[in-house]
């Protein structure tokens, strides 16, 4: 396991959900600074490929990942979209994967690339992966942003990993608690309070 992201900055830059935001965990500067890293080893990987390399962003976590992501990458790619729903309870996921938005284009034979944004269990992607192998590209593989070691049951194959992270439930930067936070730019995470009021606890 590579060591784990987890230093908390408690001086929160201003934002517009209050106090809600209690620390923050990976800053801005370098989140985009290992976005960039990615996309550099991505675009060296793929440079020779004769056809353009084709992006799968499972909605909606990961979609500010995948723009800053695929904006910084030197070759050519299409961006396609896929919106899953795990039937688990608001915190965890079961792994029995309904699809609610599939591809708009045939995969076969092209290289995918899928970009994530949080593996928790692994379960999502497990099932997903399975699933888009069956459709048969010419390769996939996944770029996920975060990752957390501590908690992953599901082995997957990854190209990369962002960050390693806490067990910790984290926001920002795609990340949402009951649809709020994922438009700010670094990822934090949340005063308990929060889940308390939201949850009802
Ligand atoms: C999150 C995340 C992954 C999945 C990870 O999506 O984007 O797809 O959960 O969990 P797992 O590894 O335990 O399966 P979520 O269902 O919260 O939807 P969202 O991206 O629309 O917020």
């Amino acid at each position: 396991m590579t060591k784990l992201y987890d230093h908390k900055d408690y001086n929160v830059p201003a934002n517009r959900y209050g106090d809600d935001v209690e620390a923050v965990l990976i800053p801005e500067d370098a989140l985009q600074a290992r976005v960039q890293e990615l996309a550099d080893m991505v675009s060296e990987k793929y440079k020779d490929s004769e056809q353009d390399l084709m992006l799968v962003c499972v909605l909606k976590g990961a979609v500010f990942f995948l723009t800053d992501f695929a904006r910084k990458l030197t070759i050519p790619c299409e961006m396609e979209f896929m919106a899953v729903s795990s039937y688990g309870n608001s915190t965890t996921s079961s792994g029995v994967v309904r699809i609610l938005k599939d591809l708009d284009k045939e995969i076969e034979g092209r290289d995918v690339l899928v970009v994530e944004d949080i593996i928790d269990s692994g379960l999502t992607l497990s099932w997903l992966l399975k699933n888009l192998k069956g459709r048969g590209p010419k390769s996939l593989e996944v770029v996920t942003l975060l990752r957390k070691p501590e908690v992953q049951t599901a082995k997957i194959d990854l190209l990369d990993v962002g960050f390693d992270i806490p067990n910790e439930f984290v926001v920002g930067y795609g990340l949402d608690f009951a649809e709020r936070y994922r438009d700010i730019p670094y990822v934090g995470t949340l005063h308990p309070n929060v889940y308390s009021e939201l949850l009802g606890l």
